[in-house]
């Protein structure tokens, strides 16, 4: 994998960086009287509303009117109300008329959502798709109205109209999970030491879901095979451990039975290895609802949901691997706009865009099955009670309520 780094102030905090510096600076006329300070003040604005008209009038040129398709697979799964908002701002801010679906995960509204916007002229299309196998009629369409295709966040498989993959390192976020483990449990200096772990994976239409298992598998395996980690439920194969959709109730409803076969006998669960948090969502609840031991099991998630952020507070889940999907939007938007300027980026697009995230080029990982498709990978995080205020809060992602729970902006 070839890797490259760069840092630079994500989008969004700098526009919110940017309007503080503007504020500061209108405000800094402070020893002058008040009549001159408001004549400042309005001047001040007016010339700031004329830069902005005039910077808008640029980015509209800019986009030339073209339009920006964008896919989403659901509003029921938090991440993608994100993940779809950013998106829409961030090109309509550039310009860009942006047309926004959301498919309440079902195949084939998202399959009439695409035909939609291909029949509607969209110059580039930005697809998360619901079941990555089938999408390879649509986007061939898309690919003979000569559309752009940006497979966001999960690979689109099986169709050679994708251009490029933007997503998050998959593999490192199910690594970090289990590394979470190795290292919470110290696997590592176990000695005779057993530790009951379970494992609970994602959908197995979303290519990322056997990334994030195997990258946590790989990493316990060898506790597994030395018998430091023991699998009650004998469940560690990949099939064997999916949820669909990544629906919450039906992976509450596995562990329930997990802990009624396995675990009613006053065996202790040591780990719930969750692949994100809408399963580990499930998850917790069936430890609170089934489970009679009265240890606190090692819970793991992905995404920064604000209802795991709290579960995180209150100590019932115990990390979340983090992926700022706001700066996965700012990497499509820059992706995007070379597409739609006719361009074939590479590796430069990283130092060229000015980004304030680690993101590699990566032109080995992700085959879709008709090639490997170019790929810019953003670096996920591992949050825990200790760093919520670090890293989501004084990043800017999330503030804090009254009651100390953390709430997307
Ligand atoms: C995303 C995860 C998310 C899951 C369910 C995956 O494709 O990468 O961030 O938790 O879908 O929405």
């Amino acid at each position: 994998m070839k890797k490259k780094f760069s840092k630079f102030l994500a989008f969004a905090l700098t526009g919110a960086m940017m309007t503080a510096a503007f504020t500061g600076c209108g405000a800094s006329g402070g020893d002058t009287d008040t009549a001159d300070t408001s004549a400042d003040t309005a001047a001040e604005a007016e010339t700031e509303a004329e830069a902005e008209t005039e910077a808008e009038d640029t980015a509209d040129e800019a986009a030339g009117g073209q339009k920006v398709g964008i896919a989403m697979p659901t509003q029921s799964l938090e991440r993608w109300n994100r993940d779809g908002s950013y998106l829409k701002e961030q090109f309509e801010g550039k310009g860009y008329e942006v047309e926004l679906t959301y498919s309440d995960n079902k195949i084939d509204q998202q399959v009439k959502d695409i035909e939609g916007l291909i029949a509607d002229e969209v110059d580039l299309l930005v697809v998360a798709a619901i079941d990555g196998e089938s999408l390879s009629q649509v986007l061939a369409d898309a690919k003979d109205a000569d559309i752009p295709v940006i497979s966001y966040d999960r690979l689109i498989m099986n169709t050679d109209a994708v251009s490029y993959y933007v997503s998050f390192d998959n593999y490192t976020v199910g690594k970090l999970q289990g590394e979470f483990v190795e290292t919470k449990l110290d696997l590592a200096n176990a000695g005779d030491k057993t530790y009951n772990i379970e494992f609970t994976a994602g959908d197995p239409a979303d290519n990322n879901a056997g990334f994030f298992f195997n990258g946590a598998y790989d990493v316990l395996k060898p506790y597994i095979d030395a018998g430091t980690l023991v699998v009650p439920s004998g469940q560690t194969q990949f099939d064997q451990v999916a949820t669909a959709a990544w629906d919450t109730a039906t992976a509450m409803e596995r562990m329930q039975n997990i802990l009624g076969s396995y675990y009613s006998d006053g065996q202790q669960l040591d780990v719930a290895l969750c692949s994100n948090d809408s399963t580990a969502l499930g998850v917790t609840q069936a430890i609170e609802t089934d489970y009679s031991g009265s240890n606190s099991v090692v819970i793991t998630g992905q995404d920064g949901d604000v209802a795991n952020l709290a579960n995180i507070v209150d100590g019932k889940q115990t990390m979340t691997v983090y992926k700022a999907v706001a700066n996965e939007a700012v990497a499509t938007l820059d992706l995007g706009i070379a597409l739609l300027n006719g361009k074939t980026p590479g590796e430069e697009l990283i130092s060229e865009s000015g980004w304030s995230f680690q993101c590699a080029y990566d032109t080995s990982s992700y085959d879709n099955g008709t090639g490997i498709i170019p790929s810019y990978l953003l670096v996920p995080t591992v949050v825990t009670a200790d760093n919520i205020q670090s890293e989501l809060v004084d990043t800017g992602y999330y503030t804090l309520d009254d009651n100390g729970y953390p709430q997307a902006k």
